[in-house]
């Protein structure tokens, strides 16, 4: 296999996992990241450029020689990377790991999204959707509603964009601050609402060639701060992988009835889509729905679906480019594989950067992937909400979270938090 240069586009700790098993690849040659992190730049050239800024990314990919992107977050396919890459003469050939813009949409807008599900037969949550043209006929459907009431915000909202309500008043005030007073902006200019699922959640994740797709382990995260999946939302605390409570006979029907008809419908709808899909589940009673899409990897459950998969990372992405995913199959590591994440005192608030971050040479038989950090003076601080991953393998997720465990108590920084409770539910 030819050796290539490959640019990772992103700066957290899915980004790092994603250089770590690339850094294993027989085709990799050189490693770029933009703009990276203090954990990257072991691994990969870390380039000063955000994901957004498209002119820049162009001129390091010519410059480097860079022959496959992988793009690492959803705002930069959201706003057409991919497409930028297939209009540009010189950039048109270079291999991108992420839908264009159309296919961006499944996460760029939910109505998108669950009338790509409606259109193919996908089990989801019923759903009205709303304008401030028709924010009446939004209150009406939600008196006919049982309560909790789901609002979402069509947008990308940062992950905020998602309420939940109890009571029937409340919510129409919450649907008249998202449509009237653009409480999310222009993400809220349009609102789904949704029928409240019941059941406990987790995350599968594909990869397609537009045609033929890999599914990856799955694997469930925890987003609340707080122990007992309390408080408020986080980009995510910890992961597991995989989901003791799937069975063979639930994984079926998550393969027949979301899987299968999503890939299909992607094709059917003309969508073209090289990338990762990572479907968002809840298991009500025996059955799986979707609660969303996704089209990108989790983070941090890229750092537990990765160190699972035995294959050449770089072989089965540059096989979804040249679309070849049919003649692959996908090896698993059976191990369990969990992470815990150390985040900043106050986030998901607010928080303060630049603590210097001691011990991570004391971490023995996990991998420490890093999210918010940088290097400061040739020291490692830290440079976000969430800051480092601790993933390990175990023979179940109970023994490989001691182990993970274990191993974050050797880590220390000013203000230092994290769950002591990943996986209690399991
Ligand atoms: P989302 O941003 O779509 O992932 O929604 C954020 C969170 O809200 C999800 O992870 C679920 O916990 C919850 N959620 C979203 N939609 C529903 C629903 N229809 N029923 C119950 N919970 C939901
Ligand atoms: N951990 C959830 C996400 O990546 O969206």
């Amino acid at each position: 296999m030819e050796k290539i240069n490959i640019l990772v586009l992103g700066s957290g700790g899915r980004e790092h996992t994603f250089c770590w098993k690339l850094e294993q690849s027989q085709l990799t040659n050189q490693l770029f990241i933009a703009p990276g992190n203090g954990g990257t730049a072991d691994l990969a050239t870390n380039l000063d450029i955000g994901v957004n800024d498209f002119e820049k990314i162009k001129k390091a990919v010519l410059q480097n020689q860079i022959k496959l992107v992988i793009v690492g977050p959803e705002d930069p396919l959201v706003n057409g990377v991919h497409d930028f890459f297939l209009s540009d003469q010189a950039l048109k050939d270079i291999p991108v790991i992420g839908p264009q813009k159309l296919g961006a949409t499944l996460e760029g807008s939910k109505e998108f999204a669950k009338a790509f599900m409606l259109r193919h037969n996908i089990p989801t949550a019923q759903y009205g959707s709303f304008t401030a043209e028709n924010i009446d006929q939004g209150y009406d459907f939600l008196e006919q509603m049982k309560s909790p009431y789901v609002l979402k915000a069509d947008g990308l909202a940062a992950g905020k964009g998602v309420l939940i309500i109890e009571d029937l008043n409340e919510a129409k005030i919450e649907l008249a601050n998202m449509l009237l007073d653009k409480k999310f902006g222009a993400a809220s200019s349009k609102v789904v609402i949704e029928e409240f699922l019941t059941g406990i959640e987790l995350s599968c994740f594909v990869l397609t060639d537009g045609k033929d797709h890999l599914t990856f382990p799955m694997a469930k995260d925890y987003k609340r701060i707080g122990e007992g999946d309390k408080g408020l939302n986080t980009g995510g605390m910890g992961a597991v992988s995989p989901v003791p409570f799937t069975d063979d006979q639930f994984y079926q029907k998550i393969h027949q009835r979301i899987v299968k008809p999503t890939i299909e419908g992607l094709h059917k709808d003309n969508i073209p889509y090289v990338g990762f899909v990572f479907i968002g589940l809840i298991k009500v009673g025996e059955d799986p729905y979707v609660i969303e899409y996704n089209v990108r990897m989790g983070d941090p459950e890229t750092q537990v679906v990765l160190p699972r998969i035995k294959n050449d990372l770089g072989e089965l992405l540059l096989a979804a480019a040249e679309r070849r995913l049919s003649q692959i199959e996908i090896e698993i590591d059976d191990r369990s594989a969990t992470t815990v994440v150390a985040v900043s005192g106050g986030y998901p608030e607010k928080y303060e950067k630049g603590k210097e971050i001691t011990g991570l040479e004391n971490v023995k038989g996990s991998t420490v992937f890093h999210a918010g950090t940088t290097i400061k003076e040739g020291k490692t601080v830290t440079n976000g909400g969430r800051v480092l991953a601790v993933t390990s393998y175990g023979e179940d997720h109970s023994f490989a979270l001691k182990q993970s465990y274990n191993q974050v108590e050797k880590i220390n920084f000013e203000g230092i938090y994290f769950r002591g409770d990943i996986g209690f539910d399991l």
